[in-house]
């Protein structure tokens, strides 16, 4: 087991900066508290710019060495990593749990999952080959000249990750950009922080050379423009808001950026669904972590002959629904923040006073909200359009599958969608026409396996992610052009 005392003083927890724990001058210490239980679980160090500064040149300067590493030894140190992180899986579990209130088992299957994502980055990047092309498939050129490609790496990646999958979304960016020769610079969300920063200690632990991976912490609000705007960041992965990620390409010049924002997933039923096995992947995608998934199904788009039926099925496996205590592994605890239960709340109350018919939930407790259900949910309500990244699902009734196409592709975001029907063709006349990254035939809206391109389109963001795409965004091809002499 890893001794992460190193990287906590007092329960300060320091930035791992040049292969060491240092802690800021700053003087500034942010408080982590549980959503749970309001318990203190220690303080995360608010950077200063010159710190974070530091942190970018040191990560620059340890770039140039760690592309001269060959692949299958940093392919090593990645297997290593993984090893370290399932060790450690339970005492990182409990620390994700409690700092942003993910039940017990979804916090550990978020490790164990993460170990097999850094396992496999490190194989694929060892598959990634070049190629030569000959120049004399050009009209005009002879038969001397052959390019030789290769990829490059970019230099120092910055990786901003969200506060809901902090130890995955983290890693599904230091794993790729690693192996392909970056360094990495982490900039975890502060409700988060301590989670990631255990994960950074992981990579440090795995044998990672110094200043390969730093971290810098401080709210996005009052750091993040700087390190997205400095020189020496030579790429951006971001995961989390259509606000803060659209910000960030307004105030980037010539930044390559991966963003992976915000959705509003359909589901649309079509009258010959399994309606049991539709509305048990519904429930599933809608409300698991509270619905505080990107791919969470957020409406679903329903024929009006079996809207009945489906919504009775929908209520009964939500009223199953466990309510509670994340320790206690309840699939609905409380969300990351009070500002979170506020929006979401008011969501609630607009579908309700423009006439949606509550089926279910309804309830707050503090910024617990029960599991809520909306059936006849009309276009003029906001919880048709808007992401509440919280447990309320509204049903909306359609009458055919060309007004499905149209509402779904009416929202401004283009995550996923998950069509449930016996009919293939159908099916896939829906795919064909959905402005979205992909689209799920009778299965929820989700994310893995984690080797799938996961593209996004519209407001949810820019690139594809999925190993092999991320590890290709964060290189690039560099050509070598041999011009032979024609005779020797
Ligand atoms: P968020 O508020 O946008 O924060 C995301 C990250 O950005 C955090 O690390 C945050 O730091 C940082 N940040 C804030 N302002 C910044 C700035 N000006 N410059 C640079 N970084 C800045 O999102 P969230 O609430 O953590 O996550 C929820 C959102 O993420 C939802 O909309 C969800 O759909 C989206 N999400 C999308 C995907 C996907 O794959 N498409 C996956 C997961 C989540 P602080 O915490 O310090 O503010
Ligand atoms: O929140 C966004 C995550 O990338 C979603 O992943 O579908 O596996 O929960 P998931």
């Amino acid at each position: 087991m890893v001794n992460f005392k190193e990287i906590q003083k007092n329960y300060i927890y320091k930035n791992l900066f040049d292969g060491h724990w240092v802690e800021s001058n700053s003087g500034d210490n942010i408080e982590i508290k549980s959503p749970i239980d309001e318990n203190t679980l220690g303080y995360v160090q608010a950077m200063t710019k010159e710190e974070a500064n530091k942190s970018i040149e040191n990560a620059c300067e340890a770039q140039r060495y760690w592309k001269q590493v060959p692949i299958n030894k940093r392919a090593d140190i990645l297997h290593r990593a993984a090893s370290i992180l399932e060790e450690n899986a339970e005492e990182i579990a409990e620390i994700l749990t409690m700092e942003i209130a993910k039940d017990k088992k979804s916090s550990l299957a978020e490790i164990t999952r993460t170990a097999d994502y850094i396992r496999f980055s490190a194989d694929a990047g060892k598959q990634l080959e070049g190629e030569t092309i000959p120049g004399d498939s050009f009209p005009g050129t002879e038969k001397n000249k052959i390019s030789v490609v290769t990829r490059e790496p970019l230099g120092v990646v910055l990786a901003i990750s969200p506060f809901n999958y902090p130890i995955n979304l983290s890693a599904s960016k230091i794993a790729p950009a690693l192996i392909a020769g970056n360094s990495v610079i982490l900039k975890p969300p502060t409700q988060g922080s301590i989670s990631a920063l255990y994960l950074a200690e992981v990579f440090n632990k795995a044998g990672l050379p110094r200043g390969v991976l730093n971290t810098i912490t401080g709210k996005g609000k009052d750091i993040g423009d700087y390190v997205v705007t400095h020189p020496k960041i030579d790429f951006i992965n971001f995961t989390g808001s259509t606000e803060v990620g659209q910000h960030i390409s307004k105030i980037t010049t010539m930044k390559p950026l991966l963003l992976e924002l915000g959705g509003k997933d359909a589901a649309i039923v079509l009258e010959d669904a399994d309606l049991d096995e539709s509305a048990k992947n519904i429930v599933n995608g809608a409300y698991s972590y509270s619905g505080q998934r990107c791919t969470a199904v957020k409406r679903i788009l329903v024929m009006e002959k079996v809207a009945d039926e489906l919504s009775t099925k929908i209520k009964n496996l939500v009223e199953k629904l466990s309510v509670g205590d994340p320790r206690e592994n309840s699939v609905i605890g409380p969300l990351i923040n009070d500002k979170a239960a506020d929006f979401v709340m008011n969501l609630i109350e607009d579908a309700e006073g423009k006439g949606a018919k509550l089926l279910a939930g309804g309830k707050r407790e503090g910024r617990l909200i029960y599991p809520t259900l909306f059936d006849h949910v009309n276009l003029d309500m906001k919880i048709a359009w808007e992401e509440p990244f919280g447990p309320v699902l509204p049903i909306i009734r359609i009458k055919s599958i060309d007004e499905a196409i149209k509402i779904a592709n009416e929202s401004k975001y283009g995550l996923q969608s998950s069509i449930f029907t016996k009919n293939i063709e159908a099916a896939f006349y829906i795919a064909d026409k959905l402005e979205v990254g992909t689209v799920q035939i009778n299965n929820k809206t989700e994310r893995g396996p984690d080797h799938f391109p996961f593209s996004v389109v519209k407001s949810s963001g820019m690139g594809t992610q999925g190993i092999k795409y991320s590890i290709e965004a964060m290189s690039r091809l560099k050509a070598i052009v041999l011009n032979l002499k024609k005779e020797i």
